[in-house]
C-alpha cells in the first residue's frame, strides 16, 4: 500500500480523555455520514494485549517498540459488530478491560510505540473520508484535519460513565476505585513528553459533562 497522505481525503478528529463520549459519538458520526472510523485508542489496546501476550518488560522501551512495530492485527465486521483479531485469536473481550487500558497508557508514552503506530493509523484516511477517535489525532496524526474536536466532561461524570458501561458488560467494579484510575490516567495522558493529551489550537472544545449523547451528537452536527 501507498505510504504517502491522500491529503484531499477530509479527516474529521475527535480527542479527548476516556469516558468523555467520543466512541460513540464518533462511531455514529462515522455511520451518518458513510465514512471510516479509526478508533487509536484500540490500537493502543492491541499493542498492551501483545505485550501481555509476550511478556515484555514495561520498563524496555526498545522491546515494546518491536512489539508495535511487528504488530499482527486486524479488526472483521461482522452484522456491524467489530471483533479485534490478534495474531489470529478473537481478543474482544480483553480489549476493553480496565487492566488492558492502563497497560495502553503506560505504553503510549514511549516514542517508539506511537511512532510505529502513527503510520498505521494514516492508513485508515481513505475515501470518502474519516472519522479518527484518539488523544493526539487534530495535535500529531491528522493536523490537516477539516474539522477538530476536543470532547471532555469532569472526570467524576466520566468514572461514573464508565462504571455503568463496565457493570453492564458485568465486569466487578469499584467507582473510588475508578474515579482514582481515571484520575491517574488523565495525568499519564497529559504530562508525556510525546503527543500528550490536549486540545489542538485550531479544536473546538465541548464539554460534556451536562449534555446527554443526543445533545452532543447535534453539537458536533451543526459544527460540519
Ligand atoms: O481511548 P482508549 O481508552 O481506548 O485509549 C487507551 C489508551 O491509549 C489511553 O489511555 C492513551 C492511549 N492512546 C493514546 O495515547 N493516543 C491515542 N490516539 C489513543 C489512545
Amino acid at each position: 500500500m501507498s505510504q504517502s497522505t491522500p491529503d484531499h481525503i477530509p479527516v474529521i478528529a475527535v480527542d479527548g480523555p476516556g469516558g468523555s463520549g467520543k466512541g460513540t459519538i464518533t462511531t455514529r458520526l462515522a455511520e451518518h455520514l458513510g465514512w471510516h472510523f479509526l478508533d487509536s485508542g484500540a490500537l493502543y489496546r492491541l499493542t498492551a494485549l501483545a505485550v501481555m501476550k509476550h511478556k515484555v518488560s514495561l520498563d524496555d522501551a526498545a522491546a515494546l517498540g518491536e512489539i508495535a512495530a511487528n504488530l499482527d492485527i486486524h479488526f472483521e465486521t461482522h452484522d456491524g459488530t467489530v471483533k479485534a483479531v490478534l495474531e489470529g485469536v478473537d481478543v474482544t473481550p480483553q480489549l476493553r478491560l480496565e487492566k488492558t487500558g492502563v497497560v495502553a497508557s503506560r505504553i503510549a508514552a514511549i516514542p517508539a510505540v506511537r511512532a510505529a503506530l502513527a503510520e498505521r493509523q494514516r492508513r485508515f484516511r481513505q475515501a470518502p473520508g474519516l472519522v479518527a477517535d484518539g488523544r493526539d489525532m487534530g495535535t500529531v496524526i491528522f493536523p490537516d484535519a477539516k474539522l477538530k474536536i476536543f470532547l471532555t466532561a469532569s472526570a467524576q461524570i466520566r468514572a461514573e460513565r464508565r462504571y455503568k458501561q463496565l457493570k453492564d458488560k458485568g465486569e466487578s467494579v469499584n467507582l473510588t476505585r475508578l474515579f482514582k484510575e481515571i484520575k491517574a490516567r488523565d495525568l499519564r495522558d497529559q504530562s508525556r513528553n510525546v503527543a500528550p493529551l490536549r486540545p489542538a489550537e485550531d479544536a473546538v472544545i465541548i464539554d460534556s459533562t451536562d449534555l446527554n449523547i443526543e445533545e452532543v451528537f447535534e453539537k458536533v452536527l451543526s459544527l460540519l
